[in-house]
């Protein structure tokens, strides 16, 4: 009778080692096989085996069978089932519906032609400045040497939150910031937001993009300003695209120009065009040479450091670039105009 325990019990280990193995459906019946099977399963044999024991013990030892054989055939049917549950994968998709779209995101085409401006500045050795889009008065304006009330600050219409704090109307103040930081050399152009009290019509907007640029060391002249933004406009338009130079007025710089190109749409061919309102010419940058009292608000000598600085509208500028007739197109979000943008 012990000896037959010990068999059952060797048996009951044996199954489990062998239940953990088996991977799929045909391992599952060589297992089934091996225990159940009618002609040599090992239950089979161990029945067999019940005729050497004495009478009175073979009811325990047909019960020790029947345990054996009850947690056998439980193990492999709920293995079974397991593998009958994982079976049909395939049949829970439908393969004929037609593919759902995922929509990707992209970035805003104002964004990426933010990215090309910036680009041809960075392969020139410029770096990145970053301010902020709520500024003091004297950031916006008194440190640009406007001093108050001065009837200059009236081309800047202001949208202020108290008498001090309002939003910046340019990037200019960020130069102020960098140049209260840093030291000369500096070269390094400021995107970012800006804001104006405008009533949105085709060429204008209460919030826009403009890309500021700064440049100080010794001996900076009026013609790496002309250099620099010549080389700048050709490579974003086109090699041989017309620019002038205006003589203008900014109190931030001395001498100021504003630059003009010549027109993408028509290039001067039309007198009744939209675009330059049959001048040949739209207007993209405001520039010139650091006012010596700028350095002075930020601790730089004038006598021995000289600067540019230069001021562009990133949305008007994308509007000419694309053809775009009107500005707020840009900023209506919607998806039919916006996805004429996206990169493939
Ligand atoms: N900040 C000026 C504007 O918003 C542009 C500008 C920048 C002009 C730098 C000169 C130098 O119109």
């Amino acid at each position: 009778m012990k000896d037959f325990k010990a068999k059952i019990s060797e048996h009951k280990k044996q199954f489990k080692r062998a239940l953990a193995r088996v991977k799929d459906e045909k391992s599952l019946q060589e297992l089934r096989n091996l225990y159940l099977s009618r002609k040599r399963g090992h239950l089979r044999v161990l029945i067999e085996d019940m005729k050497a024991l004495k009478p009175q013990e073979r009811p325990m030892g047909g019960k020790m069978i029947n345990s054996l054989k009850t947690l056998v055939q439980e193990k492999l049917e709920s293995l079974k089932a397991e593998f009958s549950a994982d079976e049909p994968v395939l049949s829970k998709f439908d393969l004929t519906l037609p593919g759902r779209r995922e929509y990707r995101g992209s970035p805003h085409p104002i964004v990426l032609f933010r990215q090309e401006v910036e680009d041809i500045f960075l392969a020139m050795g410029f770096s990145i400045e970053d301010g902020p889009e709520i500024e003091t008065d004297y950031y916006n304006f008194e440190a640009l040497n406007f001093p108050p009330h001065h009837p200059a600050r009236d081309d800047w219409d202001t949208l202020y939150i108290t008498d001090d704090l309002l939003l910046r109307t340019h990037t200019s103040p960020v130069q102020i910031r960098v140049m209260e930081k840093r030291k000369p050399p500096i070269r390094i152009i400021i995107p970012g937001k800006v804001y104006r009290r405008e009533t949105p019509d085709p060429t204008h907007l209460p919030m826009f993009c403009q890309v500021e640029g700064l440049v100080v060391d010794q001996d900076i002249t009026f013609a790496h300003l002309k250099g620099t933004l010549e080389h700048f406009l050709k490579t974003l338009f086109y090699e041989k695209i017309k620019i002038r130079f205006r003589p203008s007025f900014f109190p931030f710089t001395e001498p100021s120009a504003e630059v003009d190109i010549e027109c993408t749409v028509c290039e001067g061919e039309n007198k009744e065009c939209r675009v330059c309102k049959g001048s040949g010419w739209i207007e993209i940058l405001g520039a010139g040479m650091v006012n010596p009292q700028v350095f002075k608000n930020v601790n730089i000598d004038p006598e021995k450091y000289s600067g540019f600085a230069f001021g562009l509208g990133i949305d008007r500028t994308a509007m000419f670039a694309y053809q775009i007739p009107d500005m707020r197109f840009f900023y209506e979000n919607d998806l039919r105009f916006i996805r004429q943008f996206i990169q493939k």
